[in-house]
């Protein structure tokens, strides 16, 4: 992972998938295009950018402890820096087969321990994650069925939700104040949960080479939270009701 710290920002994504072994454009022609499907309420397939992943990593931060899913987990990104960062339990969770064995593929080649699943966020197994990301998996009934599920989680234990490019209203889940415009780190609050395990050892330092967006050289110099655009690698927030980000 060290020569993605020694990319310049703008490289960054092109250089994760060359190290995943991750070739997007091929992945949407087997999947025959952008993944909506026949699903009003699905959102196609737009990977984060490795720094909004770093920087949700490094804000929440998420430890060796965690658990970590991934709902709608694309090919795989999200999950796979999240393991190389973190040593996290992760697990990504997707409907699209085929992005499922891309990512599956890609954790071999780079010999992280994540776990692709095959399915539905309204359906699978979510009660042992302790960190949740979404990058506007789905909208309408279709997420706030995904919030229901994820109250049913934060009744039994804290947890913490990522959410890039997409607003979370839910009485029980606290936005932490921030300046990024893209990135929210929420946490549950309800009376008589588990707290989140505060154990374990924080991300690895290099979360903030990861995070930093600006000039590639002369510049700052690493730095976290710096966000100068979309946290997604292609687009800006999701919010249309069509299956597709604008
Ligand atoms: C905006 S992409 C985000 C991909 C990945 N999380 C990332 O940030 O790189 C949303 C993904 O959610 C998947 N998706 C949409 N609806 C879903 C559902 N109901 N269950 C599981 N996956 C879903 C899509 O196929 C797509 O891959």
């Amino acid at each position: 992972m060290d020569h993605l710290c020694h990319t310049a920002p703008q490289d960054r994504d092109a250089a994760c998938d060359a190290w995943l072994g991750v070739d997007e454009a091929a992945a949407r022609h087997i999947q025959g295009g952008q993944g909506a499907g026949d699903d009003p309420d699905a959102v196609g397939l737009h990977q984060s950018g490795v720094a909004a992943v770093a920087r949700a990593v490094g804000a929440v931060p998420v430890t060796a402890d965690d658990v970590f899913i991934d709902l709608g987990a694309g090919l795989g990104r999200v999950a796979l820096l999240t393991q190389a960062l973190t040593g996290a339990r992760v697990r990504g969770i997707e409907r699209e087969p085929a992005y499922v064995n891309v990512a599956r593929s890609a954790a071999t080649r780079a010999a992280l321990a994540a776990a692709f699943v095959v399915g539905d966020v309204r359906e699978a197994a979510l009660a042992d994650g302790t960190v949740f990301y979404l990058y506007a998996p789905c909208t309408g009934p279709a997420l706030a069925a995904v919030i229901a599920r994820l109250h049913a989680v934060a009744r039994d234990h804290a947890i913490c939700v990522c959410a890039l490019g997409v607003d979370l209203d839910a009485p029980w889940l606290r936005a932490r104040p921030t300046a990024d415009f893209w990135l929210t780190v929420y946490d549950s609050v309800l009376d008589g949960a588990r707290p989140r395990a505060a154990g374990g050892d924080g991300p690895d330092p290099r979360w903030r080479a990861l995070a930093y967006e600006g000039p590639a050289s002369p510049g700052p110099g690493p730095s976290a939270g710096a966000s100068t655009g979309a946290g997604g690698s292609a687009a800006g927030p999701v919010s249309s009701t069509d299956g597709e980000p604008p």
